[in-house]
């Protein structure tokens, strides 16, 4: 065998296991495995999950906090402007490439090797398309990346967006993208949603937009993406991020499209710091959370992933990389500490990425799958949710791609010195 885990706790299921690796694939998961490997990690119960993803984040944005101006009004529409000026003065390919890739390392190294990510289509040269295409292919051994075409600035917006959009499709992006919300009328919102399905069956693609990302309890467009999807009979082929505005929508209404959304497969993805950030900045007191139903829609079997939307950008000036701080901010916004709430969480950068992502068949430490694993510095859920501890190992198609070791702090008390262990 390539690589054997000893003793692993296997999430969701709490067995204990040896979990041994070979040709990529686990090939078996038992009490005591007898064999050798190349690579034995004794995790003495330690947990392990199937690998992380996140199912939205802005590579081509990140790591431009402060070019050329810090957002200050602390809104949306204000991020969308600053992201507007740089990107006509944007310094090329390379650079964007290399911003990108540094954030991919960090990914990496806490065990998210599953990204979606959005390229802004907005741009006549389509540097940012063009860029993490590139990128995708140059760190497949790594991470496996699905680059999202994202007419940030909206479709009917100018003349250009559309045809921009249906190119990036021609060039290889895997996703198409929307943005309802900003376009100039109600009327054009829904119009781009239509023309969105209709290049996803022209180039068989799925559709993965930013929805109703607003306080305006007025926008309603994941409705009509939806019934898109359930006209087009393309459940389980869509994705919608954000959805903030259900958080201010009546409960009646929020109740009626919570059935819709479960009929039509649509999978939301909630940004749990980002729209903390950005959300309720034009409320006195109180402030809206403006993250969106997660509680309600999880319970109402709708399929619910994460993603850590921006890394320092004009959007949001913190993350590092870690789907745990996001997933640990999002629990608490959404009221999800009970102890299966919590345990469960894990689903949220686990199996519902990979339903959305379509490669459930394959995914989970079971015999037969792709070996995709991540082992964590701690033995259960909770803990490993608390802490965000270190990724020990972080494992794709059978190769170790990240490995940390743990730090270790000391405390002096009346001259003793003794190990700290907030496990
Ligand atoms: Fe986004």
């Amino acid at each position: 065998m390539d690589i054997l885990l000893r003793r692993a706790k296997i999430y969701p299921s709490d067995a204990v296991r040896d979990v041994g690796v070979e040709d990529g694939r686990i090939v078996e998961v038992s009490e005591r495995i007898s064999e050798e490997a190349e690579r034995e990690v004794d995790c003495a119960g330690r947990m392990v999950f199937p690998s992380f993803s996140d199912m939205h984040i802005h590579l081509d944005t990140a790591l431009t906090l402060g070019r050329p101006r810090f957002n200050l009004e602390g809104t949306l529409l204000e991020g969308i402007r600053i992201w507007g000026e740089y990107k006509k003065s944007l310094l090329g390919k390379d650079e964007l490439k290399a911003r990108a890739r540094r954030v991919v390392e960090w990914l990496v190294s806490f065990g998210v090797t599953r990204i979606r990510t959005h390229a802004d289509v907005s741009q006549p040269q389509l540097t940012s398309l063009r860029g993490l295409l590139e990128l995708k292919n140059e760190v497949r051994d790594a991470a496996d990346i699905e680059v999202t075409a994202f007419p940030q600035d909206g479709v009917f917006t100018d003349k250009e967006n559309a045809e921009l959009l249906e190119k990036a499709l021609e060039m290889g992006a895997d996703n198409v993208g929307l943005i309802p919300h900003n376009e100039f009328t109600r009327e054009d919102g829904v119009e781009s949603v239509r023309y969105a399905f209709q290049l996803a069956k022209k180039y068989g693609r799925k559709v993965d937009g930013h929805i109703d990302e607003t306080d305006d309890d007025h926008s309603r467009f994941l409705e009509v993406v939806a019934a898109e999807t359930i006209r087009n009979g393309m459940q389980g082929k869509v994705a919608a991020g954000h959805t903030t505005a259900m958080h201010s929508y009546n409960n009646a209404y929020a109740y009626k499209l919570l059935g819709l959304l479960a009929k039509a497969g649509v999978t939301i993805v909630v940004n749990p710091p980002v729209n903390l950030n950005l959300q309720g900045r034009f409320d006195t007191y109180p402030k809206r959370r403006g993250v969106t139903r997660v509680k309600e829609l999880v319970n109402g079997g709708v399929n619910v992933a994460l993603g850590q939307d921006d890394i320092m950008d004009p959007w949001y000036p913190l993350g590092n990389g870690d789907c745990l701080k996001a997933l640990y901010m999002g629990v608490h916004a959404a009221h999800m500490l009970g102890a299966e709430e919590l345990k469960r969480s894990f689903d949220l950068v686990t199996f519902n990425a990979a339903k959305a992502l379509g490669i459930e068949d394959s995914y989970g430490i079971q015999v037969g799958s792709r070996a995709d694993f991540v082992v964590v510095d701690a033995y259960d859920e909770l803990e490993t949710l608390r802490n965000q501890p270190s990724r020990l190992l972080v494992v794709k198609e059978g190769r170790i791609v990240a490995e940390t070791s743990p730090s270790k702090s000391y405390v002096y008390f009346n001259g003793q010195k003794s190990g700290v262990d907030t496990r």
